[in-house]
């Protein structure tokens, strides 16, 4: 059993909700949630995604609450205290997972690192032409981009390394303000430019008639992803959350929060867009080619430019943290080893491990059709994730729900209203659904 009293923890319940919001808050919120809540309907699509947040989201996180709450350990350990050793595997998946989702993070994350520098020094491209050239000539140069991948890294161990309430928390304290603001900042500057308007129509105008399967299940998967869930993450960072603390409602701030940042990602860019008479295209391409170009015609757009990239490197930097910390605790929870040694070996070898990551998509490194960065992530995306996320929910929901009425109660152990409601679709409603992004998530 590992030393509960002596575990690092955080300090306070927003320094935890905005470790988490940080967790969660990353790229999948800042480029994805725009283009795909544009193709997929507009507000209609939000409106549904916002519904699936809440609804299936934010039960099965507080399934992972739970779990590390009551395990006090890494993902692998925590499973083994409060539901036997036949769970460890989907405790073990998690931190592969997690390897494999930081090993790419990590590359991306340096991308970010190189756009701030270039914004500051006035280098980055003046028309999509341009800047899909420099794009394309930077991911094919592999010391620049394994050096700034290196860069991320190092950052990202650097806070992990001084633990939970020093580091992580600390470091999100600060930083997680100083990105709501960027936002804000840039989302008003975006709305406020002439032919705005245009691009708030695309993006928001709800189109009913878009409503179907495929965009449900585009925003499930999306509100999966973007939540951090399913892959033990939450699992941890419940566990360095003071037991007096209750659960539920940091749970509802979080998605909340996540929610905010990727609504509002919108609003900073398909007005933008849209007002330089730009595509509103997806993918890499929207931030790293559309953009620097959008920022070139903008007035102030240098300054603009900077922030909206440094906002990114915050974005990307708070879910890394998260990801070497799952993979940290296990080595410090389940093998003794000091957290100084377990982040310094986990963040050397998820470094090498994203070197064939780093240099795929410039060199061709190809797995079976996709680039190799590709692959890693649909391997943890589209696989273990959902995967995951169904064997904690049916797990909390089947045979920990005892445990779950405990942590969802009050002072006077008056659970919590939501509790049947998360019961029912935590046994039922979020395997079944979850079970369909998995499905159809696995065309290659
Ligand atoms: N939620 C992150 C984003 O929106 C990406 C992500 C997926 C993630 N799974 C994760 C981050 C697990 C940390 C841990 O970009």
């Amino acid at each position: 059993m590992s030393d509960v009293t002596n575990r690092d923890q955080f300090g306070s319940r927003i320094g935890f909700i905005l470790a988490s919001a940080g967790s969660a808050v990353g790229l999948g919120n800042i480029w994805r949630f725009p283009f795909v809540a544009g193709e997929n309907g507009g507000a209609a699509f939000v409106f549904i995604y916002l519904l699936l947040v809440f609804c299936i989201g934010m039960p099965v996180m507080l399934a992972e609450f739970v779990v590390g709450r009551r395990g006090q350990g890494d993902p692998v350990g925590s499973l083994r205290r409060v539901a036997g050793k036949a769970f460890m595997p989907l405790g073990a998946m998690g931190i592969i997972a997690s390897i494999i989702i930081l090993s790419f993070y990590a590359v991306v994350g340096g991308w970010t690192i190189k756009y701030t520098l270039d914004a500051v020094i006035g280098s980055l491209g003046t028309d999509v032409a341009s800047a899909g050239a420099m794009f394309g000539a930077f991911v094919k140069n592999p010391f620049a981009v394994i050096g700034y991948q290196a860069l991320f890294m190092l950052g990202t161990y650097m806070v992990v390394a001084r633990g939970i309430g020093n580091g992580i928390e600390k470091f999100c304290t600060i930083f997680m303000p100083v990105l709501f603001l960027l936002l804000i900042v840039l989302a008003v500057r975006s709305v406020t430019l002439p032919g705005a308007a245009e691009g708030l129509a695309f993006y928001l105008k709800p189109d009913f008639s878009k409503v179907n399967g495929s965009m449900v299940l585009a925003a499930l998967g999306q509100a999966f992803f973007s939540l951090s869930i399913g892959i033990g993450v939450m699992l941890t960072y419940g566990s360095y959350l003071n037991k007096a603390e209750p659960i539920v409602s940091p749970a509802f701030q979080i998605c909340f929060l996540d929610s905010f940042v990727a609504f509002i990602a919108g609003l900073v860019i398909f007005p933008a867009v849209f007002a330089f008479g730009f595509e509103p295209g997806a993918g890499p391409g929207l931030t790293f080619v559309t953009l620097p170009a959008v920022f070139s015609k903008m007035p102030g757009g240098s300054i603009f430019a900077i922030a909206f990239f440094f906002l990114l490197v915050i974005a990307s930097l708070t879910s890394s943290m998260s990801l070497l910390e799952v993979i940290s605790a296990y080595f410090v929870d389940e093998r003794r080893w000091s957290r100084k040694k377990a982040t310094l070996v986990v963040a050397s070898f998820t470094f090498l491990l994203g070197v064939p990551s780093a240099i795929s998509l410039g060199g061709g490194l190809n797995l079976f059709g996709k680039s190799f960065l590709d692959a890693m992530d649909f391997i943890a995306s589209n696989v273990i994730m959902p995967l995951g996320g169904m064997g904690f929910a049916l797990l909390a929901g089947w045979l920990l729900h005892t445990m779950a009425r405990e942590e969802f109660s009050d002072a006077h152990g008056v659970p919590s209203i939501i509790y049947p409601a998360w019961r029912v679709i935590c046994c039922v409603v979020a395997p079944i659904a979850i079970g369909w992004i998995f499905i159809s998530g696995l065309k290659w």
